[in-house]
Formats: structure tokens, C-alpha cells, sequence
């Protein structure tokens, strides 16, 4: 089989039109690159472009663990994305969020039957709630993308339970993909570990492949979605693992008013984790490691 760009015909095109890469750039690629001087792989990133990664990804932690202690009953998810909006501009990096796709705030903050996308705005938290603070930042070019989801004050079980889980089940997507390995494995792992709790996987929204872009190939489910059964991950390759969890139904709703919000169809509880992943040639290596937040194994 004719493989360009390290892609074979009918994969998905590298550049995020989910087209087969032969409907799409290949014809472009092999006009542009004949013989021995095609252009690589742009997902494949080079050691510089790797280094340029770990460093936007550092960034995001450092700035999940600046907002962290903020996140508290009786502020507004408002003041939170101003916090956001500050470190990252004083720090001379970008907000991604903001503008992004005419997104109007600095990072997503998803209060409790939100699944993804809420838009800071004037809610006050309240003990009670959980809710996840979804930052993403430029540095240099190249972006961080992660989240966790915070429990305020006194929970109810099922609120511990589905966040727990949701906190599980993205170390047992990382946990479950090889240098080479199946982007599938990720979904089989998640999914099986959701289903064990009587939980559901959020079907719609998945993980993707970041780097220069925010969102590109390859699309990283959490479920075992057949679609995407022969791709693999080379060494090279960055994505995100952000697995949604519900109590519920695994069926979302888009709010008809803002156009973002996606809430569970059943209004119950979702909750979600979320890291940039650079696959080396030793394995997963995790980008947006914090210092001070949950990290493997932890019990909320
Ligand atoms: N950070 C989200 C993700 O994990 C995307 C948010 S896009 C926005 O992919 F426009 F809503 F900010
Ligand atoms: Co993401
Ligand atoms: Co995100």
C-alpha cells in the first residue's frame, strides 16, 4: 500500500477534515514531496517540537495549580476566568479558549449536569456542587489542554462516585496505549471500567490529536468506537485523554440558546479529567502534570 506522510489511503487526512486522507490532501502531499523528499508527518513532532509541547503543557498545570485553591463555594465561574485570563497574559502566553470558534471566555467551567463547554459567567458555586475548570493555553505557538473536575464542600456520594471514576478512567485510557499501539485500546479500557460502576462514556465529545492546532487527528474516543478501529499512535504523536463520565445516560444535549453549553439529556451528574499526552518511544508521557493536584491513584 502507498503510505505518505507516514499515512495510508484511507486513513483519516491529517488535517482534521476527517476525509480520507486519498479524498483529501494526498494528491497536494505527493505533488508537493515526490520521492525521497516527502515531508514528514506533521503529527509525528520532531525532539525541538516535542521540547515545545512539554513546555506549553508545564504551563497549563502551573496554571491549574494557581487556580486551584480559588476554586471554592462562593465565587463566580466569572471571577475564575478573569484569574485564568490574568496568569496566562502576565505570563505572556494566550488564553486558547478565548475567540476560539467565537468562544467568548478564557477556559470552560462545567457545574454538575454540564458535560463540557459551560461559559463562565455570574453562577456563584455553592457547596455541594462539583465542577470542572477546562484550561487551555498557547505557549509559543503550541497548546496545553487539560481539566479536573473539583468537589465543593460536602458532596453527595453519587457526586464522589461519578468524579472518582471519571478520575480513574483517564489513567486507565493513559494507561492502555503503547508507542504503536490502538487509539481503540484507550476506549475499550474506559468503557469497560465505566461500565463496572453502572456509569456511562459521553459519546459525542472525545479526545484529540493538539499541538500548533488546538484540535486535530487523531480523534481519541471513550468508548470502543469502530470507526477509528486500525489507527495507532506512533511515538511523535500528542492527543488528549478527557473522558466524560455520567451518572446517567451517556446522551448529551447542546444548549439551543449559547450554543456551547453541553449538558447530560437526563440533567444528571457528568464529570471529566482531562491531560495532554505526548507519546514517546517509551510510552505515554503525561504533559500537564501538576504539582499539587490529584495524581494517580488518588481517592477524592
Ligand atoms: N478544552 C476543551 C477540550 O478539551 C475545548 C474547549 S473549546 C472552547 O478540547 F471553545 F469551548 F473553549
Ligand atoms: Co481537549
Ligand atoms: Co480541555
Amino acid at each position: 500500500m502507498t503510505k505518505t506522510k507516514g499515512l495510508s489511503r484511507n486513513d483519516p487526512c491529517w488535517c482534521g477534515s476527517e476525509k480520507k486522507y486519498k479524498k483529501c490532501h494526498l494528491g497536494k502531499d505527493a505533488k508537493k514531496a515526490p520521492g525521497r523528499s516527502r515531508k514528514k508527518n506533521p503529527l509525528i513532532l520532531d525532539a525541538h517540537e516535542r521540547d515545545a509541547m512539554r513546555t506549553a503543557g508545564r504551563f497549563n498545570a502551573k496554571l491549574m495549580d494557581h487556580i486551584r485553591a480559588k476554586v471554592q463555594p462562593g465565587i463566580t465561574t466569572g471571577e475564575i476566568d478573569r484569574l485564568v485570563y490574568e496568569y496566562t497574559v502576565d505570563h505572556g502566553q494566550i488564553p486558547a479558549c478565548l475567540g476560539y470558534k467565537g468562544f467568548p471566555k478564557s477556559c470552560c467551567t462545567s457545574i454538575n449536569e454540564v458535560v463540557c463547554h459551560g461559559i463562565p459567567d455570574d453562577t456563584i458555586l455553592k457547596d455541594g456542587d462539583i465542577v470542572n475548570l477546562d484550561l487551555t493555553s498557547i505557549v509559543d505557538g503550541w497548546h496545553g489542554d487539560s481539566s479536573e473536575t473539583f468537589l465543593l464542600g460536602d458532596v453527595s456520594d453519587e457526586a464522589r462516585r461519578v468524579t472518582q471514576c471519571s478520575f480513574e478512567c483517564l489513567y486507565i485510557g493513559i494507561r492502555a496505549i503503547k508507542p504503536f499501539g490502538k487509539i481503540i485500546d484507550i476506549g475499550k479500557a474506559i468503557k469497560a471500567h465505566a461500565d463496572k460502576f453502572g456509569f456511562s462514556v459521553v459519546r459525542e465529545y472525545q479526545g484529540h490529536g493538539i499541538g500548533r492546532i488546538f484540535h486535530q487527528e487523531p480523534s481519541v474516543p471513550h468508548f470502543p468506537e469502530l470507526r477509528i478501529y486500525n489507527r495507532t499512535v506512533e511515538p511523535g504523536v500528542c492527543f488528549t485523554i478527557e473522558p466524560m463520565i455520567n451518572l446517567g445516560t451517556w446522551r448529551t444535549m447542546l444548549d439551543p440558546n449559547d450554543k456551547w453549553t453541553v449538558r447530560t439529556l437526563d440533567r444528571q451528574l457528568s464529570a471529566q479529567f482531562e491531560h495532554t499526552i505526548l507519546m514517546t518511544e517509551a510510552g505515554p508521557e503525561i504533559l500537564t502534570m501538576t504539582q499539587r493536584g490529584p495524581s494517580e491513584g488518588h481517592k477524592f
